[in-house]
């Protein structure tokens, strides 16, 4: 029980006593001093002492739900956790509504589901179920804004397995002046909901925009609040959609699952490498495919290069899909170490399919497409490529070779461009009989130089290409 003890308050200038005085210390009045019986003192509240539990008498793992999109299960890490709370970030108008709806029917058939929407009425909701051929699933569809409604809707004994809250930008607490979105009233939403999650057990998963402009409050300072961040990105032309984990409590992050944008909603694409490189034409210059590791799974991409004349003083660097700052850097180590002059030109890199790539591997793929496009001279057609490239030209060893590899000899490529030191000597310019795929090991960068024709050619300073 707490003990209760009183306060003393300064009539004159309010400063509070522990115990009664004649004097004030603060103002030097005389009997100012009262009890004040409204106010104890939090230093009497009596603490408790707290519980240690062995780590190897906890060995209960939480269940976890399967969401029926394996696409969505795989980034999350094999599933939904039971208490969990998820938030799924992205651009307005990326499908993070769709994609919800999508799995709050999918999980209706084996759990109960509630979807909150703030955004839509129920009607529109039910609309675009229609659209996508859901209508039939158990899903419980709300549309409420007051997040004390809802909290006190959820704390019963049986609340629904899974509750959709869409958007939390849209959610407010009655008691807070300021308005929905604000940074007080996104973090006190989703504070409300994280706690009755875990004290409840059931899984939250709540929606949050993200501006260009960063001005309403976004998810960033939800991002610590909940036990797993996933991003929802993709170009609003294209029809990729990646679903990429940024946090995971329960699983891997770095993990994508690329969908498809279609009329009938969100489809999954088993097969990612097929759809980036879907609509390539291999006799074209400044094209390299390279073969990435997204998370787990290979991904295979194609990199496409322009380089042509500049008329401006400093001649423009666009990048879309890739690191400006490493793209400077694989033109430095081009220009110093292969004798290419890249000065007064005009570059642009584009990752075909919208996808952002941040391996550092993707850098002779890169160098590959760049010496296309400057030379005019297509790459030869079914080559892959995958390597880091050092300040000295020289080409450093990535991780994973093995499932590139792998996933370049699935989709039929012929011939792989690598780091030297993937290879045993052995197995150098012959079948690899592992992958079905020539590899050709790379020490050093100008020798990417010898699969082009740069006989007759007047871009190159052949003393840079000995270096
Ligand atoms: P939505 O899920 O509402 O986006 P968010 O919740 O992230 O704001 O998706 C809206 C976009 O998706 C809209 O531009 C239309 C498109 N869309 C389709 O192309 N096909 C569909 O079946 C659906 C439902 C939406
Ligand atoms: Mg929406």
């Amino acid at each position: 029980m707490v003990k209760k003890t009183s306060l003393f308050n300064c009539q004159e200038c309010k400063t509070t006593y522990t115990k009664w005085q004649g004097k004030c210390d603060s103002c030097g009045a005389w009997n100012s001093i009262l009890e004040n019986n409204n106010q104890t003192s939090h230093a009497s509240k009596r603490t408790q002492p707290i519980k240690y539990v062995s780590l190897a008498e906890t060995s209960e793992v939480a269940p976890r739900i399967s969401c029926g999109i394996s696409e969505f299960d795989r980034v999350v890490g094999d599933g939904l956790v039971q208490g969990s709370a998820i938030l799924v970030g992205g651009d307005p108008g990326i499908g993070k509504s769709t994609i919800l709806l999508q799995i709050a029917a999918a999980i209706s058939n084996e759990a109960t589901c509630a979807y909150i929407s703030g955004e839509e009425s129920i009607q529109q909701v039910t609309t675009r179920a229609k659209r996508l051929g859901l209508s039939m699933n158990p899903v419980q569809l709300a549309s409420a804004n007051n997040i004390r409604d809802i909290a006190a809707t959820l704390d019963i004994p049986t609340p629904p397995k899974l509750v959709i809250v869409d958007s939390i930008q849209t959610m407010y607490l009655e008691e807070l002046e300021s308005a929905p979105g604000s940074v007080s009233q996104v973090r006190a939403c989703a504070d409300a909901l994280i706690r009755l999650a875990k004290v409840r057990g059931f899984i939250v998963i709540l929606v949050g925009h993200v501006t260009k402009e960063g001005t309403i409050a976004g998810p960033r300072i939800l991002e610590h609040m909940v036990d797993t961040v996933l991003y929802f990105e993709g170009e609003r032309g294209h029809q990729f959609r990646l679903l990429r984990a940024i946090k995971n409590r329960f699983g891997p992050t770095d993990e994508i699952g690329v969908f498809e944008m279609t009329g009938a909603g969100l489809k999954e694409v088993e097969n990612p490498s097929m759809l980036f490189l879907s609509e390539r034409h291999d006799d074209v210059a400044g094209a390299a495919v390279f073969a990435g590791i997204e998370g787990t799974r290979p991904v295979l991409v194609e990199i496409q290069a322009l380089v042509g004349a500049s008329s401006l003083g400093t001649p423009r660097r666009a990048v879309l899909g890739w690191d400006s700052n490493r793209l400077a850097m694989v033109l430095a180590v081009l220009e110093t170490r292969c004798g290419l002059n890249f000065s007064g030109r005009d570059v642009y890199l584009n990752v075909a399919g919208g996808l952002k790539i941040t391996e550092p591997a993707a850098d002779l793929a890169v160098a590959s497409a760049l010496v296309s496009a400057i030379l005019e001279q297509p790459l030869e057609a079914n080559t892959v490529i995958f390597g880091e490239i050092g300040l000295a030209g020289e080409i450093r060893s990535v991780r994973n070779n093995e499932l590139r590899l792998k996933e370049a000899a699935k989709l039929g490529f012929k011939k792989v461009w690598l780091p030297i030191r993937e290879i045993s000597e052995a197995e150098k310019m012959q079948t690899n009989p592992h992958s079905l795929v020539e590899t050709w090991g790379i020490k050093k960068l100008n020798e990417i130089l010898q699969f082009f024709n740069v006989a007759d050619t007047n871009l190159i300073d052949m003393r840079a290409t000995t270096r």
